[in-house]
């Protein structure tokens, strides 16, 4: 985290106000969020609540129908993924966008390959090399780079995809979903990946329905309620009980 060059106190991101409508559709009402590097914010809520709406207005999907978002104190429209992805905000989508046919090093390096030379070939071995050493650092177990997507298991993939997220996501990692598919051994595993994204100093905005999850990984909670921001929690300093109370507006 000493890399950082932002003030201790400022955000990397901050959400004032985001709001989104879909025609006479409001999916989500006004969400107010700050997200610190080396931190892990869960994002929960019922179906419907507005939790990917919020992840892809951050990603650059959805346009906001009001409000802002700023980066390190500052506000910037980010008008497609691209806009996005350059200002380091990366997403982990739940169908992972891989290449099931590439290697796993193209799949790190997807849409922004190494070339090299007057030819602009490939470079296939320093893609290779950059991709087992990142695997290495995260301690995603994979046979070799060179194996196609098809053939790891979906832990396997999952790691994949949020290395690379980690790899170009200077900023935030935006998840959605990452364990749902997920036995309970792998689920662990992609957990521990996380928890390495963090201790990185990656912002960590994740999507999880599973509270037991949300618990083991989140420093903080932000409820969703039918578009509406419920709250947010500590994760110290709330228990299971209270966010189930403010997910379903029961108590
Ligand atoms: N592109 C869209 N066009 C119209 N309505 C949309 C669109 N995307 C989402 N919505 C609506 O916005 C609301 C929030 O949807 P969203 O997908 O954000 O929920 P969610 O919290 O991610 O739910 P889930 O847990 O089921 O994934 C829903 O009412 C949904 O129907
Ligand atoms: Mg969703």
């Amino acid at each position: 985290m000493a890399e950082l060059s932002t003030a201790p106190g400022t955000p990397l991101v901050r959400l004032a106000g985001v709001g989104k409508r879909f025609g006479a559709v409001v999916a989500l009402r006004s969400v107010d969020l700050d997200v610190h590097a080396g931190e892990i914010v869960a994002l929960v809520g019922d179906n419907g609540a507005g939790k990917s709406t919020l992840l892809k207005i951050i990603a650059g999907v959805h346009p906001p129908s009001h409000g802002e978002i700023l980066l390190d104190g500052e506000p910037v429209r980010m008008a497609t993924p691209s806009d996005a992805r350059a200002h380091g905000i990366e997403v982990v989508y739940q169908d992972l966008a891989l290449a099931d046919n590439q290697p796993v090093y193209m799949n790190l390096f997807l849409g922004r390959e190494l070339v090299s030379g007057p030819l602009r070939r490939l470079d296939r071995a320093r893609m290779a090399a950059e991709t087992a050493e990142l695997l290495k650092e995260l301690d995603i177990r994979i046979p070799s780079p060179r194996v196609p997507i098809r053939a790891l298991s979906g832990g396997q993939r999952q790691g994949v995809a949020i290395a690379r997220a980690t790899h170009w996501g200077e900023r935030l990692i935006l998840m959605d979903e990452p364990t749902a598919a997920l036995g309970v051994q792998e689920t662990a595993r992609v957990e521990d990946t996380i928890l390495r994204m963090k201790e990185r100093g990656k912002a960590i905005l994740i999507v999880s329905h599973s509270l037991d999850q949300v618990f083991r990984l989140a420093d903080r909670i932000c409820v969703l309620r039918r578009g509406e921001q419920v709250g947010v929690r500590e994760t110290a300093q709330t228990d299971g009980d209270e966010i189930v109370a403010m997910i379903t507006g029961l108590r």
